[in-house]
């Protein structure tokens, strides 16, 4: 089977693709087609601006994905002093430090249940007895950086003091105890009544007012602050909701970040929102924590790829030889701690198989070739997909070996489930191009005048992709006898976000069930001022059933950068007709 010049060998059994893949397929030869318009139609500036970007914050922290260990997918909230020592010394002995995994990150559960009594965040006081300036300080002598868990609602997701209305007194207190990475959750901050990116812009402020350098992780389950500028806030932000140990949830959490689980399928991932200084995170590892190794060697190969933060979450006290073989592979870490930054992203995917890149700054490029599915399968990777051709040196980075050269294509047989391969493909040279980010015309609001939402890539979604310019079965959108050309045709839970870039003026659209929905079930139409944290409802519908009058919506969306629609329904079909935003000038 050939799609763009790769050629995957399937195995008996495995010969009929199911539907789920062969749609997977369309929309994966449309994205590349798109951002291969956008290789070809962008002067090499334009190329070159997505490598190299450097964060806004440009303040040198996390240029290259934070590497360290974490103690929540450990130990959840059982961690203590005594505990945290033997990780830092295990740190140190395993070869982890100098692997370059370097934060000591203590998740939920360090903390008293409630601040002293002037207010400030103490340690739990039978868990860390010392107190969190001696566990810094322990953690700072054994050469590693100091991270903390802390939370921007009233409650951390463990019910322990969060940092609402205590920002910036929390922050200086951080910053005294030599704190240098906070990861900053999102639990019950839906009652803060703040917009995520004011929220986190705040937080930024108060951490620059410490004049402490201190890494800003996002927590905020994967509600997307790719989309409402997390980068102008953080170094990394999570994509995903939690991670587990298993490989569905490994793959799951990998896809929000380099798939379509979060994002319209034209963005082909979310890689053209990272680089130096600003991270997707797909959540911490589970390397260690899984049932085999070579799952282990699976998601630790996806993670370098994707330029995802390194967090471990294994019991360092006890890892195993291969386990720690694995965290410390130094030619795979070094895809992953690439200077260029380049999240590497699919080029190509049929649901099982699937083939990353990712262009290194010494001119070569990291493929992984990956075989997700439960039969055995060979994947070719033919080197025009990569902006290569003729013969290429190919070199094994697990095996740390040079596996000769290899003229237009390479291939690797026989890869059983969760096999794979990470190669580096080419000389050292100038680099190769990167391809160019989605233009915003095509997923923000750019002009005066009206811009139909169905006619811009949404940027993040939760619940089924929404129908263009059609009900949710490909029908005409009509409500109350009326057929609308242009709108978004749902079904269910659907969520889906807009950027209007502070560019739109008003937004518009007729609401209601679509006529072809003959059941007694409601929907109900919301929409947010950017994600369900801020809680700033633009508007409400209440209940509507079939044959409800539609309802029109006209809101001032001065100042909006991202537009959240929500619908509401038990197997209901609602239209946003004639959805629109109009920009005066
Ligand atoms: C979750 C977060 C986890 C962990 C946990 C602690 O919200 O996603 O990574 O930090 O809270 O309670």
């Amino acid at each position: 089977m050939c799609n763009r010049g790769i050629v995957i060998g399937f195995q008996k059994g495995s010969i009929f693709m199911k539907l789920r893949d062969f749609y997977r397929i369309i929309m994966f030869v449309i994205a590349v087609m798109v951002f291969t318009i956008c290789v070809t139609s962008c002067s090499s500036e334009g190329v070159n601006s997505q490598a190299g970007t450097v964060s806004v914050l440009d303040n040198g922290l996390a240029l290259t994905p934070p590497m360290g260990w974490n103690s929540w997918n450990a130990f959840e909230a059982d961690i203590d002093e005594w505990k945290i020592k033997k990780i830092a010394d295990a740190m140190v002995d395993s070869g982890m430090r100098d692997a370059g995994y370097t934060y000591l990150v203590l998740d939920d559960g360090w903390m008293a249940s409630s601040r002293d009594s002037n207010g400030n965040l103490v340690a739990d006081p039978n868990k860390f007895p010392s107190g969190m300036k001696t566990i810094g300080d322990y953690i700072h002598s054994k050469g590693l950086k100091f991270g903390i868990y802390e939370d921007r609602g009233h409650w951390t997701c463990q019910q322990l003091p969060g940092s609402f209305e205590h920002e910036q007194a929390d922050m200086n207190k951080f910053a005294s105890w030599g704190v240098d990475y906070i990861k900053m959750d999102s639990c019950f901050a839906e009652n803060n009544g703040r917009l995520s990116s004011v929220d986190y812009a705040l937080y930024r402020n108060c951490i620059t007012k410490t004049g402490r350098p201190m890494v800003l992780s996002i927590s905020d389950f994967g509600n997307g602050a790719w989309t409402w500028g997390g980068e102008e806030m953080a170094q990394l932000w999570r994509t995903s909701y939690d991670i587990y140990p298993w490989m569905d949830s490994v793959y799951y959490c990998a896809d929000t970040s380099a798939g379509d689980h979060s994002i319209h399928p034209a963005f082909n991932g979310l890689w053209q929102f990272a680089g130096p200084g600003h991270w997707n995170d797909p959540d911490m590892l589970q390397v260690g924590n899984l049932a085999k190794d070579i799952e282990n060697k699976a998601h630790f190969s996806l993670w370098c790829i994707l330029a995802a933060p390194l967090m471990a979450g294994n019991d360092l006290r006890s890892m195993s030889d291969s386990v720690k073989n694995i965290l410390t592979a130094p030619e795979v870490i070094k895809v992953n701690q690439d200077p260029r930054g380049i999240q590497g992203y699919k080029v190509y995917d049929n649901g099982d198989q699937e083939i990353y890149n990712k262009p290194l700054q010494d001119g070569t490029t990291a493929v992984l070739l990956l075989n997700k599915g439960p039969e055995p399968a060979n994947i070719t990777i033919n080197w025009e997909t990569i902006g290569l051709s003729g013969r290429q040196k190919v070199r094994d980075l697990w095996k740390q070996k040079d596996l000769g050269y290899y003229e237009d294509s390479f291939t690797t047989e026989n890869l059983p489930q969760h096999g794979h391969i990470l190669i580096k493909v080419g000389t050292t040279g100038p680099e190769l191009a990167a391809p160019a980010p989605l233009p915003l015309d095509k997923y923000t609001v750019t002009k005066s005048g009206t811009t139909y939402l169905s006619d811009l890539y949404y940027i993040w979604k939760n619940g089924e992709h929404p129908r263009k310019d059609k009900n949710y079965n490909n029908n005409p959108i009509t409500i109350n006898g009326i057929t609308y050309n242009k709108g978004l045709g749902c079904k269910d839970d659907t969520k889906i976000m807009y950027k209007l870039n502070n560019r739109a003026d008003r937004f518009k659209a007729v609401v209601g069930l679509d006529d072809s929905y003959s059941g007694n079930s409601t929907g109900r139409f919301r929409i947010y001022n950017e994600d369900l944290f801020g809680n700033r409802v633009l508007f409400e519908s209440g209940d509507m059933h079939k044959g409800s009058p539609a309802k029109n919506i006209d809101l001032d969306v001065r100042g909006v950068k991202c537009l959240l629609l929500v619908f509401e329904g038990d197997n209901v079909l609602g239209d946003w007709a004639n959805a629109q935003a109009i920009a005066i000038n």
